[in-house]
């Protein structure tokens, strides 16, 4: 048997309807990546069960087979909602100071990584090429070590790195963060993320080959950078075709002749919601005349729900919602449409299609696939504009959009005013760049270059023989 593909991650993806669909890019990436290859896609079934099954369930799709384990209730709450996503997410986007640590999430989440060790190390070959993705099973590397496979072994992380110092304050980071010395190849989204964890490993007494890997306790560890993207074309081609979606035609027609400012993200307090709204309030206050004539849509799937500051987040959007929609609206027009729903691919290729100005301004964000399907959705003659932050990954490729400070609320009112006046010319120049970069960079290529960098070649011929 030739060289397999095991992707390994928390949400997976699966053709199931019982799976819980995911809103965020980590999973629509991984799909992406995966579309056309064969291989095998391990991770958590979105079940809560409270005896689960010894035996993972197995779903054999055309050329992928997933692998789905259940966690138990008390699993969900200590590794997903405790240590994954109330410290180490709001660590790795530079938060160190809204972390809630306890012993006990830590514990949940040992045991969780030992759990995915222990059932996935018995299906795994010896020429297996292993992918582990994400901040959820950092410790996955090490305990397959433990176990005794010598695979190549990698992992990347779709969020942002914050540095050293930050890195630092979480209780077990030697155990955690350092633990990532056990993968072959650690991927980042930029080079920034990548400079910062090479800063954490040499603070901790690591020292640099010369082929470019760090060495730590007796391992090596390549890190390397792989901007995470779209499947461009299809994208491209989605956005053509939607203006044949009913959704996309009631939602055009609903705006009469106003244009569309538009917002896509999930209720997440690194995206910069809140920061946004008083940005596009500003911007009403600043430009009377724009009064009446522009709609602001912000879509906003809800997403961890059981973590505190996902609740408080949602309190004070909905607040400063209405305070905007009440101080300037009248009966006629809603300056703010408001919807905590999701929609399917081709709509949001349509809403992204028909928007002059897509707002996408995270405080922190790993790379931001929003941007970039925002870009390839675009009518190439007539482009909407990009006003982006300076804080996600995207702006270290997309450099033609209207670069902005989330924090400086004056700069993003005023960028909001310059895209939405920008002439025909201008448009077409930013977007034109950005749109080749895409073409080129998409997400097969992201999924190429990583697989070439953690495989030895003969591996690699057949891993990516297999596209
Ligand atoms: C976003 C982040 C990913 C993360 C994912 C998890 O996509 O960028 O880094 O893995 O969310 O989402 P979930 O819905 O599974 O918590």
């Amino acid at each position: 048997m030739g060289a397999r593909l095991i992707i390994v991650s928390n949400r997976v993806a699966a053709p199931d309807p019982k799976g819980t669909p995911s809103a965020g890019g980590m999973a629509v990436a991984v799909k992406a990546a995966l579309k056309n290859r064969r291989g095998l896609w391990f991770g958590w079934s979105g079940q809560v069960s409270e005896e689960p099954d010894p035996l993972p369930r197995v779903i054999d799709a055309k050329r992928v087979t997933y692998v789905l384990v259940d966690l138990s209730k008390n699993d969900v709450q200590e590794y997903y909602n405790g240590l994954a996503n109330s410290v180490l997410w709001p660590i790795l986007h530079y938060r160190g100071d809204m972390q809630e640590y306890s012993r006990a999430d830590a514990s949940g989440y040992l045991r969780v990584n030992r759990m995915f060790a222990d059932k996935l190390s018995p299906l795994v070959a010896e020429e297996d090429v292993i992918w582990v993705h994400d901040y959820h099973l950092m410790l996955l590397g090490h305990e397959l070590r433990a176990r005794g496979h010598r695979n190549r072994i990698g992992f990347f992380l779709h969020t942002p790195c914050a540095p050293p110092d930050i890195l630092q304050t979480l209780p077990l980071h030697e155990q955690i963060f350092g633990s990532l010395v056990h993968y072959d190849l650690v991927g980042f989204q930029t080079a920034n993320d990548r400079d910062n964890f090479a800063r954490y490993l040499v603070a901790r007494g690591a020292s640099p080959t010369r082929g470019g890997a760090y060495e730590f306790e007796g391992r090596q560890v390549k890190l390397g950078v792989f901007g995470v993207s779209i499947e461009t074309k299809t994208y491209m081609r989605l956005a053509r075709n939607a203006g044949r979606s009913a959704m996309v035609a009631l939602v055009k027609e609903s705006l009469s002749d106003n244009r569309l400012v538009l917002g896509v993200d999930r209720l997440d307090y690194t995206k910069g919601i809140p920061d946004r709204i008083k940005a596009f309030e500003r911007f009403l206050e600043d430009c009377p005349e724009w009064r009446g004539k522009v709609t602001f849509l912000q879509i906003t799937p809800k997403s961890r729900s059981d973590v505190k500051e996902y609740g408080e987040i949602e309190s004070e959007v909905t607040g400063l919602i209405g305070r905007v929609n009440g101080r300037f609206g009248d009966a006629a027009w809603t300056p703010i449409r408001y919807v905590n729903r999701s929609y399917s691919r081709t709509v949001l290729a349509g809403f992204y299609r028909a928007a002059d100005v897509a707002l996408v301004t995270p405080l922190r964000d790993g790379m931001n696939l929003v941007a970039k399907e925002y870009l390839a959705a675009q009518d190439p003659e007539n482009p909407g504009v990009l006003v982006l932050s300076e804080f996600a990954g995207a702006a270290r490729e997309l450099e033609q959009a209207l670069i902005v400070n989330p924090h400086e609320t004056d700069a993003v009112a005023s960028a909001i005013k310059h895209a939405l006046e920008m002439p025909l010319d201008e448009r077409r120049d930013r977007h034109a760049p950005m749109l080749s970069h895409l073409q080129v960079n998409d997400i097969t290529k992201w999924a190429e270059d990583y697989l070439s960098a953690l495989a030895d070649g003969r591996q690699t011929r057949r891993l990516l023989d297999s596209l």
